[in-house]
């Protein structure tokens, strides 16, 4: 449905600083895996075209990117781990900004949700010696998640250097910061769930010990690329991933750890209505960056209302912008979207990919 255009005003095209990001709106594109790298986790000529029509958005956040090789989830997601993955990662940061836009590589340690045909026999790596329910896409179609091994405790910090090293591969190949992926049941948020987290070491057991890790890789991270490039995205309480969580409070004391590293956002996932929003923006001073699943409804006007509301001071969008190169211009008119098609959505080629339309003219 064709709506009127934006009033020049609107929160929505107004800038935002996020530490050293400074993003010339606050509709920005939310983290998307699209399995379309090199078998090795180089960003190629696809994924550079891809970005670089999203450069309208007012920051991009990239698709989950393994910071080590073990980190691996799915087959043909980016990487940030080798020489060839900083190249590509250097012509894609080149293209974004050449378009005026801004470059955040997502780092995901993906820990117990993959398999080890995915990561070269290795086993993958938890906070936890359980396997995750489910199946998980594999070269060779769906199959069980393998049971991952626990991390030792003295193997931790290394960890945490590996995702700092990640992050000082992708700022030398341009990109403006970092997103340390701790939601969706991923390697961090393995850590922070008490559903999943049964480690008796001092990274588990109060809210303090399941946050600690995580406040670990933040500081090696901030102390690699500067705290005013590091944002982190938080999903509490979200099942994805079979993650079970009751004692939320995990996320305040997290919140707190990392306001005093002072990094650049904050992006949380969460429903706009969800008790956690207020309780994280009461305890984290800094840019608060929210996605509520905006999904493929044209949400514009619920989401400048969000951000006139002071709800958060920046909005992630992921399908729209998937759909909508443009989105941008899109909503700026009032024009019609392209529907996202999810047979599309993961591997494959162009289709779906970078032959989304604009708007004509
Ligand atoms: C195809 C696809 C890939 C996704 N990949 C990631 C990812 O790599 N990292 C992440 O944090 N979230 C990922 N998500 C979640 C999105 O960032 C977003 O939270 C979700 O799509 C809901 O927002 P939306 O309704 O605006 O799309 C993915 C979602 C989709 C649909």
């Amino acid at each position: 449905m064709t709506q009127k255009p934006l009033p020049s005003d609107s929160p929505l095209l107004q800038p935002v600083t996020a530490g050293a990001l400074q993003a010339k709106n606050r509709l920005w594109m939310a983290p998307l895996t699209r399995n379309r790298a090199d078998a090795d986790g180089t960003p190629n000529d696809l994924s550079v075209e891809y970005y670089r029509q999203r450069a309208e958005a007012g920051v991009i956040i990239s698709e989950g990117s393994q910071p080590s090789a073990v980190g691996q989830g799915y087959p043909n997601t980016a990487g940030a781990v080798t020489d060839a993955n900083e190249a590509g990662w250097t012509r894609v940061a080149e293209a974004v900004h050449a378009d005026g836009g801004l470059l955040v590589v997502q780092l995901m340690h993906a820990g117990r949700i993959s398999h080890t045909s995915t990561i070269a026999g290795e086993t993958p790596v938890s906070s936890t010696a359980t396997r995750a329910a489910g199946q998980i896409f594999t070269v060779d179609g769906q199959q069980d998640h393998t049971p991952p091994r626990a991390l030792a405790t003295d193997e931790l910090p290394g960890v945490a250097a590996e995702f700092a090293d990640a992050a000082r591969r992708v700022v030398r190949a341009g990109a403006d910061g970092v997103e340390l992926h701790a939601a969706n049941g991923y390697l961090l948020h393995q850590f922070l769930a008490d559903g999943v987290n049964d480690r008796t070491d001092s990274y588990g057991g109060t809210p303090e010990n399941r946050a600690r890790f995580v406040v670990e890789v933040a500081k090696a991270t901030a102390d690699a690329i500067g705290a005013d490039r590091v944002g982190i995205r938080l999903s509490p309480g979200h099942p994805f991933n079979d993650i079970t969580e009751d004692d939320l409070s995990v996320y305040e004391t997290l919140v707190a750890q990392l306001a005093e590293l002072g990094l650049a956002y904050v992006h949380l996932l969460a429903e706009a209505d969800d008790p956690i929003v207020g309780k994280l923006r009461a305890v984290w001073p800094g840019t608060f960056v929210l996605n509520t699943g905006f999904g493929v409804d044209d949400a514009r006007d619920e989401i400048a209302r969000l951000l006139s509301d002071g709800v958060a001071d920046a909005v992630a969008v992921g399908r729209p912008f998937l759909a909508n190169p443009d989105l941008v211009t899109r909503w700026t008119q009032g024009a019609d979207l392209n529907e996202p098609n999810q047979e599309t959505f993961y591997g494959g080629g162009a289709e779906g990919y970078t032959d989304y339309p604009r708007l004509a003219g």
